[in-house]
């Protein structure tokens, strides 16, 4: 018989009051996972600062509503940081920080994710601005990049309303939940590859703008851009991978059916 912890799995019993311990041998094997999430944040972190080298240096870095033109810059910066990066690591706290409490990783999971909604509308702000305070203002939202980048805005928006009623207040009670879970983790990572989509869509349209007839004569910026599309879609498949494996799953302990409504 097993006496550490982490072989067992509690199972939750129907009745909610009566919630016992049903320990269940399980083959729970974490192996490659520290190699993996480590490369996963190595290309992470390269994608941020490239992202910071792009917008600022060869897009001449950053303003707000006195320069619309440079405004547009914070537009890619806050998505890639928030909706991107951000994003994955809220995705994959439960399997990295898998010996905190669970009622602190769900808070810690909607602090986070409440954080990128708030970069979001400040991205949102910035291109819609550059759109409309410009000299010869541009039309809003006639590209396909825009069409799929506010479907995965207002999917993550819901995602986060619909997980926090189900899981943190009022809380669905436990049957509900359970039933409600694969959903939210298939949305979740659904909202994601959009978002990697989005910014593969967004960074394309606008080397082909910016760069126009420069972009096929290889110049550096082009190649930047290129380098940055091709570890947005490493960091993507990398943290979807994570997320998804069965084996690198936190398992649950007997305290986490406590629900924070009390
Ligand atoms: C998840 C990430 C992203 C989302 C959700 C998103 C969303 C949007 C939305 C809703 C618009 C429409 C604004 C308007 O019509 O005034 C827009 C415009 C734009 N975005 Fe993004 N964006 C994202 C990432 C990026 C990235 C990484 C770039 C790279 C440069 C980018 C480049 C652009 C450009 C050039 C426009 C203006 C032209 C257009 O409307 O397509 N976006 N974005």
């Amino acid at each position: 018989m097993q006496v550490s912890n982490y072989p067992y799995e509690y199972v939750r019993c129907v009745d909610m009051e009566q919630i016992r311990e049903a320990p269940q041998i399980q083959s729970h094997s974490l192996e490659g996972f520290i190699p993996l999430l480590s490369l996963t944040e190595g290309c992470g972190a390269l994608l941020v600062i490239l992202m910071i080298v792009w917008t600022g240096y060869y897009r001449q870095g950053f303003s707000w509503r006195s320069n619309p033109k440079l405004e547009f810059n914070w537009h890619p910066l806050l998505m890639t940081i928030g909706l991107v990066f951000l994003y994955a690591n809220a995705m994959l706290l439960y399997r990295t920080q898998r010996n905190v409490r669970k009622q602190r990783l769900k808070l810690t999971h909607a602090g986070i994710m409440l954080f990128i909604i708030l970069l979001m509308v400040i991205a949102l702000v910035a291109v819609f601005d550059s759109h409309n305070l410009a000299p010869l203002p541009i039309p809003n939202m006639y590209s396909l990049h825009s069409w799929v980048g506010l479907t995965t805005v207002i999917l993550f928006c819901c995602q986060w309303v619909a997980g926090c009623v189900s899981f943190l207040y009022p809380g669905l009670q436990t049957p509900l939940r359970a039933s409600y879970m694969p959903l939210h983790v298939f949305f979740g990572i659904a909202a994601f590859v959009g978002a990697i989509a989005s910014c593969l869509l967004g960074l394309n349209e606008k080397a082909i703008f910016a760069l126009q007839s420069k972009y096929s004569a290889f110049v550096s910026e082009g190649i930047l851009i290129n380098f940055i599309g091709l570890l947005l879609v490493l960091f993507g498949g990398l943290s979807v991978y994570l997320v998804t494996q069965e084996r690198y799953r936190r398992l649950s302990r007997p305290e986490d059916e406590v629900l924070l409504s009390g």
